[in-house]
């Protein structure tokens, strides 16, 4: 009796799960179809180029974010479908050398809802994650005294005290006969030199020798959760239990971040309170006297913390990559290698003579700086665009208002239209750059929204490849492949395995 029963409730419970499946499948199908006639009828993007699939839904699109090749995505699409491409739904990639003045030449091209998903902070929106152009114009002033040029040349001897403790270190592996990971100890360096000059903060990283450190563990997290985020606006709103463990955690990273960001500003008031450092030179001192004068435009709290972290995710990360893309360069090429430290010896014969102002003076480190910069650009992807109303001309078509393009340095910077064998490594191209090589070389972006910080991380980088080869050669390691290097695009790119290992020789 009771099982005649039991399977009497079986059978009902599969009739009504079947009868639910077919009215999911149906939505589904009758939704997917709508998206279709959409697309190829009514869409004002219906006219652009793209697959049909693309065009219809940004499954693929997503999944290449998920995967860390969107840039590669993006460039197969290109390759077939030509200068201007739909990628998802009204998001478009455009390579045409003749864009980048349109897309980024003004405020009235806003950042898309990407940055505001990927970077905001605790709710709070920084002057990256900013996509109101009034706000973002506010916060720009703010930032804009850190980045003069006499302040750099105050921050510079804090980047030396860290690049010379980096050196010691390379001193220690060349002792013990071992290759450096270059990525790891190049991130070291450079969260050193941001969290200094960026908000005072003494974290010694490099003479703690902590290869996972919880800062950057916990720093990397909530980058991967940012981008999670991008994909899934939505996904701040899933409980732990529903997200799996490593989700969860990229959630609870963030959180952790912020703990950091908030150490650090009580940190630097308590320094400021006992006088420890007078003539502070620190991002955070300018955008506090920014608030000071002008009491309009102060900051709060808790957007002080969000700027903390975003000096953090800007500035860290990516002058890390180009450092060791630039290294790994080098050790590829040694003629460069050797004509580098040449030109840096002739103008420094006695390292003592290392300074800013000597680097600066030696042309062939400028334009091998630059070519790192070309070769690796660090924010790799597509640097989205809406279009204003009214819609606009590009490559040819019409794209309508409210749509989204996008740009990229992974393409731009290597386009054979601009730059003759733009896969080979030569800082000479540099010497006589045409006008087209200056408007399409998009590492920092390019106008209103470009990057802030982008004379720090030149001067930065200058520093550290700079002193570094003035005294050490750089070579591989048999384990550095092309594969190891491979670029993965998780919005910030990055070296595809972590362990980068480089040999360093003192070289008399
Ligand atoms: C090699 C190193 C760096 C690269 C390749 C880089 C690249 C970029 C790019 C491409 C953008 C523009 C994004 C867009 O247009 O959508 C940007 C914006 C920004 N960067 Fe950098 N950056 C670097 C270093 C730094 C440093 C050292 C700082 C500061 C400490 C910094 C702070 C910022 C800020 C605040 C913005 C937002 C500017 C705005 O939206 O108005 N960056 N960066
Ligand atoms: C670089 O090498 C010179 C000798 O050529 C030495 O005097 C100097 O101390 C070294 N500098 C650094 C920063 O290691
Ligand atoms: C655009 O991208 C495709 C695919 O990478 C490339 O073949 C083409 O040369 C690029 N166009 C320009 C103008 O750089």
């Amino acid at each position: 009796m009771a099982s005649g029963q039991s399977s009497f409730v079986q059978k009902h419970l599969t009739l009504i799960m079947a009868n639910k499946l077919a009215t999911v499948a149906v939505v589904l199908v009758g939704y997917m179809v709508a998206k279709l006639v959409y697309a190829v009828f009514l869409s004002p993007t219906k006219h652009i180029p793209g697959s049909l699939l693309d065009k219809t839904i940004g499954v693929r699109s997503g999944l290449s974010v998920l995967r860390g090749n969107k840039m590669h995505f993006a460039a197969d699409q290109h390759r077939q479908y030509g200068p201007l491409v739909e990628i998802s739904p009204g998001v478009m990639s455009c390579n045409s050398t003749t864009a980048a003045k349109t897309v980024y030449g003004s405020h009235q091209w806003r950042k898309s809802h990407f940055y505001s998903d990927f970077a905001d902070f605790n709710g709070v929106s920084s002057l990256f994650s900013e996509v109101k152009p009034e706000r973002a114009q506010i916060l720009r002033r703010a930032f804009l005294p850190a980045f003069s040029r006499a302040n750099l040349v105050a921050m510079a001897p804090n980047i030396f005290n860290h690049i010379h403790k980096f050196l010691d270190k390379l001193d220690e592996f060349e002792r013990a006969g071992k290759p450096l990971e270059a990525y790891k100890w190049t991130r070291y360096l450079t969260f050193e030199v941001v969290t200094d000059v960026g908000f005072g903060g003494e974290y010694d990283m490099i003479s703690s020798g902590e290869l996972n450190h919880p800062f950057v563990m916990d720093f990397d997290g909530s980058s991967s959760w940012g981008l999670v985020k991008t994909v899934f606006p939505f996904a701040s709103m899933v409980p732990d239990w529903m997200m799996g463990k490593k989700l969860a955690d990229w959630r609870a990273s963030e959180l952790r971040t912020l703990k950091h960001a908030q150490g650090g500003l009580s940190q630097w008031r308590h320094h400021k309170q006992v006088g420890k450092t007078a003539n502070r030179v620190d991002i955070l001192q300018r955008l506090i006297e920014h608030g000071e004068k002008n009491p309009k435009e102060k900051l709060s709290e808790q957007e002080l913390e969000t700027e903390i972290m975003e000096i953090m995710l800007a500035g860290g990360d990516t002058t890390a990559t180009t450092v060791t893309y630039g290294l790994y360069e080098l050790a590829l090429n040694q003629d460069v290698q050797e004509k580098l430290r040449a030109c840096l010896r002739a103008e420094m014969p006695d390292s003592a003579d290392v300074t800013l102002k000597h680097l600066e003076a030696v042309p062939y480190l400028d334009w091998t700086v630059k070519e790192m910069l070309r070769t690796h650009p660090t924010l790799p992807s597509l640097l989205e665009r809406v279009v204003p109303a009214g819609g606009a001309q590009i490559a040819g078509y019409h794209v309508p208002g409210g749509s989204v393009v996008g740009m990229s340095a992974w393409s731009m910077n290597k386009s054979p239209k601009v730059f003759s064998d733009p896969l080979a490594f030569q800082p000479e191209r540099w010497e006589k750059p045409t006008p087209e090589m200056a408007a399409n070389m998009l590492t920092f972006s390019t106008g209103p929204r470009g990057c802030v910080g982008q004379n720090l991380a030149i001067v930065q980088t200058r520093i550290h490849i700079g002193t570094i080869l003035r005294n050490f050669t750089v070579k591989l390691h048999p384990e550095t492949t092309p594969e190891i290097m491979r670029t993965v695009d998780n919005f910030q790119g990055k070296p595809a395995q972590d362990r980068v290992l480089l040999y360093f020789r003192r070289t008399p």
